[in-house]
């Protein structure tokens, strides 16, 4: 009896720990937070520390691992690419990702371009592209999000003398926009409800309360290139623009 006893509250204690590790809080003053939302939000819960700093590689794979269900396979070549903006000789700090040309680029769906303004904070007028994507429909999908690729560097063509355009950033932005089609719905499909993404970008919070769950089917090089190259057709048509300044990956 008394074991039983014990055994259970364990149970109910261990689960109570393991809910509260990973519960949203928004980040603190001295929290570092980036241009990433994936990340942010991670960090947000705990999977990645909550401080925003002295993360490692290792540190992403686990995080990405445990919070998305993404395998390190198609997470390694991001994560050592993201150590370059640091100063730090095996972590970096979520804040540093903002150096531009590194990942940062010009026509993100949720930041501005980096010559116009805050390219590290989340902003409502760009994103609403995105939010008011898909119209008639609760999700968005690969049609949708080629659309809004197309419609934010339209924009930053229009607006941006500087805008970096090339190959490298067109895939970049299209591995993104997998990326939030398959952490908040369907990854092998493309289709995210809408308000689970824009909870994702918005709050930087992973939507449970609302019904969403972590992908049962690991997301990998397998699921995420064929979708990246739908998205980038269906950014169509797309060709590289001028002043291309030399950056690590641009
Ligand atoms: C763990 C899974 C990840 C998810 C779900 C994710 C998702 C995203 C999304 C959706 C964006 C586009 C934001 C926008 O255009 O406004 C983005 C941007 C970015 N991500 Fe991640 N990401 C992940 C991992 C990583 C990793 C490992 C790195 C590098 C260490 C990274 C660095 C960046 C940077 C620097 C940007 C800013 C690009 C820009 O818009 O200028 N991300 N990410
Ligand atoms: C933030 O950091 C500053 C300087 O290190 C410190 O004075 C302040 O108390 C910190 N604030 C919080 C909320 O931790
Ligand atoms: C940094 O993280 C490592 C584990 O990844 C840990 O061993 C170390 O104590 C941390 N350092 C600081 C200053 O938090
Ligand atoms: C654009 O780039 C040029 C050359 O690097 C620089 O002098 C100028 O200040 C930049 N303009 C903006 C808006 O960032
Ligand atoms: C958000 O972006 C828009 C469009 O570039 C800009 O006019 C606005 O000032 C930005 N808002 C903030 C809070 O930075
Ligand atoms: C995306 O949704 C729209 C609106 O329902 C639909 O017309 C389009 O065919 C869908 N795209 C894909 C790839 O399913």
């Amino acid at each position: 009896m008394k074991t039983s006893f014990s055994l259970v509250f364990f149970i109910i204690a261990t689960n109570a720990l393991a809910d509260d590790q990973h519960s949203w809080q928004a980040p603190g003053p001295n929290d570092s937070r980036g241009p990433c939302p994936g990340l942010n939000t991670l960090a947000n819960h705990g999977f990645l520390p909550r401080d925003g700093r002295n993360i490692s590689i290792s540190t992403i794979l686990k995080a990405g691992y445990e919070g998305y269900h993404i395998e390190a396979e198609i997470l390694t070549l991001a994560a050592k690419v993201g150590l370059l903006t640091s100063d730090q000789p095996t972590t970096f700090a979520l804040n540093d990702l903002k150096a531009h040309g590194v990942i940062e680029h010009d026509a993100s769906l949720s930041r501005q371009d980096v010559a116009l303004g805050d390219n590290v904070r989340f902003n409502e007028t760009i994103f609403s592209t995105l939010a008011n994507s898909n119209p008639g429909s609760d999700v968005y999908n690969i049609t949708s999000a080629g659309q809004v690729q197309h419609a934010r560097l339209a924009d930053s063509l229009k607006n941006n003398p500087n805008v970096t355009n090339t190959d490298t950033t067109l895939f970049i932005r299209s591995a993104e926009s997998a990326f939030y089609l398959s952490v908040m719905g369907d990854p092998v499909q493309g289709v995210a409800p809408k308000n689970f993404v824009q909870i994702f970008f918005r709050e930087e919070r992973l939507p449970i309360e609302e019904g969403w769950k972590r992908s049962s089917v690991p997301i990998n090089i397998a699921t995420v290139s064929p979708m990246l190259d739908l998205i980038t057709a269906a950014s169509a048509p797309w060709e590289p623009t001028g002043n291309n300044c030399p950056g690590i990956l641009t």
